[in-house]
């Protein structure tokens, strides 16, 4: 299973890195304004450099437009930045009009598009059937809800498994929208092929109490043998 970074923060994106845990990074323009991104040109400057310092590991940008011609036109844009990165695109627009033709289109011109903000089982494979190449769940937000991210995603899995075959691209299943470290265990667990993690997150994975009262215990009985052996 990869993980993938969920910040536009490029010292967390650095930090991960060094840890050798980041397989890719996933943006949206909510992520992009919390680390800075002020315009569209500092979009585009911040994501030449996330691509830049993580190549060859994916970047996805989300499209910052609701009209559907316009989003064929940015994601063509976007993949010019950098071939690393893919296009965000939304399974619909804000009035729940279907994006497939776009997600199909870019498909066809060999365009990687995330399909982003999905909830349901029943829009993963609609994804996934019109070319998308990430599915993306948003687990906290099924969630939230009163779903079942676990449900959602398994079930998405098995169909993967059963039918990825027929499809005209192998999808994978990234899921988002990350709150908890059990999140990652129970999302793991049902065959998320990528988790994407929000850098805080990230280090409440590393960091246990019992492990660091363990550490001390192993340097103190170091520290009184050196001193017993007179070092
Ligand atoms: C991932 O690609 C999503 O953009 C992100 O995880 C959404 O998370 P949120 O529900 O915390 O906004």
């Amino acid at each position: 299973m990869k993980i993938f970074v969920d910040s536009a923060d490029l010292q967390e994106i650095e930090k991960y890195l060094s840890w050798g845990i980041c397989d890719g990074v996933t943006t949206n323009p909510s992520i992009a304004i919390k680390c800075g991104v002020k315009s569209f040109a500092e979009l585009k400057e911040r994501s030449i450099a996330i691509a830049g310092l993580i190549a060859p590991r994916p970047l996805s940008v989300e499209v910052t437009t609701n009209d559907r011609d316009e989003m064929l036109q940015q994601a063509r844009e976007y993949v010019g930045w950098a071939p690393n990165v893919n296009v965000k695109i939304t399974i619909t627009t804000r009035e729940g009009e279907s994006c497939l033709p776009v997600i199909r289109q870019l498909a066809a011109e060999d365009i990687d598009v995330n399909v982003t903000a999905m909830m349901t089982f029943n829009q993963a494979i609609l994804a996934a059937k019109a070319g998308g190449k990430y599915l993306s769940l948003f687990g906290g937000r099924i969630d939230d809800e009163g779903n079942d991210a676990i449900e959602v995603i398994g079930a998405t899995r098995e169909w993967l498994d059963l039918w990825g075959d027929t499809l005209p691209r192998q999808p994978e299943i990234i899921v988002g929208s990350t709150r908890t470290v059990r999140n990652i265990t129970d999302w793991a667990g049902v065959g998320a092929h990528i988790i994407t993690v929000p850098p805080d997150v990230l280090g409440k994975m590393l960091v246990n109490a019992r492990t660091k009262e363990t550490v001390a215990q192993f340097l103190d009985d170091a520290d009184k043998a050196l001193k017993a052996l007179g070092g």
